[in-house]
């Protein structure tokens, strides 16, 4: 039986952690503080950015929300980033993403001070990464290695396969996973005979955008695979393909009629030595990282990490 790696359970170890981190830096008199910048009415960005303001509450983060319009323009968003960088109390930035198609999201975010960049989407902070200095790093890629490393599954030495090369995910997780000693293959759309270099990966990252695409086919035996996919299905025809005969997601589909499914064929997940479910996996790390990174940027920037970030 495949060992399931619990997202839940890593990322509440973290929180607590951070939220130690937060009282010590209390008793120094600094409290970490991170601005939410969630623009225009976007569904799914809210409840993203709620939980994301709901986890800083529970740690003793100090968080502020700001929600320009959906209208604003970019010189507007410049302005807005600019006074954030100059504010003390604001340790980090996080513009939630995706932007109305009038803003240049890149300018936007190369606007963001590299220290208080804790989605770590600075060229800067990719730059840092690549060259193995202190940085802060985007916060999925960082809770993957998480992940492997709390559930004790060596790197060092081990084939890591990469399906996508996202500035996001797919990129930075390589060069983490590199950074621990794993042999890094990644692959893209043009990749030919993908299914050849999977079935090599003792460690399988899956993250493509494209619901189910990793079959048990493409899988070796045993393989650690983890599924960063977030893909929403809401036709019966694609729950039979994914979930046929599974009771508790049948309940879901019927109660809310869509369920979520990763980059990997639930089937495939039967032959891997451990895995990431979908939901309850690599997602939850995602917040767990922003709040790491939160903390780890205001030590860096008010000097008590003898990191150093500017
Ligand atoms: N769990 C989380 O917190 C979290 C966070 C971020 C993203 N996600 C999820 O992770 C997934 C990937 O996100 P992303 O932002 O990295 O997506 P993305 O920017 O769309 O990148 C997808 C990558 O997959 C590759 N790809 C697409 N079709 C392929 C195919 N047929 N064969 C091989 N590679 C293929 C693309 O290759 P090309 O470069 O050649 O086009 C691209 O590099 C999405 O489902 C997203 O929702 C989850």
């Amino acid at each position: 039986m495949a060992r399931v790696l619990d997202g839940a359970a890593i990322a509440a170890t973290i929180k607590q952690e951070v939220a130690e981190e937060v009282r010590a830096l209390a008793g120094r008199g600094i409290r970490p503080g991170l601005a939410a910048v969630l623009v225009g009415n976007v569904a799914a960005s809210e409840i993203y950015v709620r939980s994301k303001v709901q986890s800083c509450a529970d740690l003793g983060i100090f968080s502020e929300l700001i929600t320009p319009p959906a209208s604003v323009t970019t010189e507007e968003m410049l302005e807005l980033i600019a006074k954030l960088n100059s504010r003390d109390e604001i340790d980090g930035i996080l513009i939630q993403l995706p932007l109305p198609a009038q803003v240049d999201t890149k300018a936007l975010l190369d606007a963001v001070s590299p220290a208080k960049d804790v989605d770590g989407f600075h060229p800067v902070n990719a730059g840092r990464l690549q060259a193995g200095r202190p940085a802060l790093a985007p916060c999925t890629p960082a809770g993957i290695i998480e992940i492997l490393k709390r559930s004790c599954i060596s790197m060092a030495g081990q084939h890591a396969v990469v399906v996508g090369r996202s500035d996001l995910v797919g990129k930075p997780v390589a060069m983490l996973l590199l950074h621990q000693n794993a042999t890094v293959t990644i692959c893209h759309s043009k990749t030919r005979d993908l299914g050849a270099i999977t079935r090599q990966a003792d460690i399988l990252v899956a993250a493509i955008g494209r619901a189910g695409f990793i079959t048990p086919e493409m899988v070796k035996p045993g393989a650690t695979i983890i599924d960063v996919g977030i893909n929403r299905i809401n036709t019966r025809e694609e729950f039979d393909r994914f979930f046929l005969g599974d009771a508790k997601r049948e309940a879901t589909f019927a109660k809310r009629g869509s369920t979520i499914v990763g980059d990997v064929h639930p089937r495939a997940f039967e032959l891997a030595g451990a895995y990431t479910p979908v939901p309850g996996g690599v997602g939850l790390l995602t917040v767990a990282m922003l709040m790491a990174n939160t903390v780890r940027a205001a030590k860096m920037r008010r000097g008590s990490s003898g990191e150093g970030a500017r």
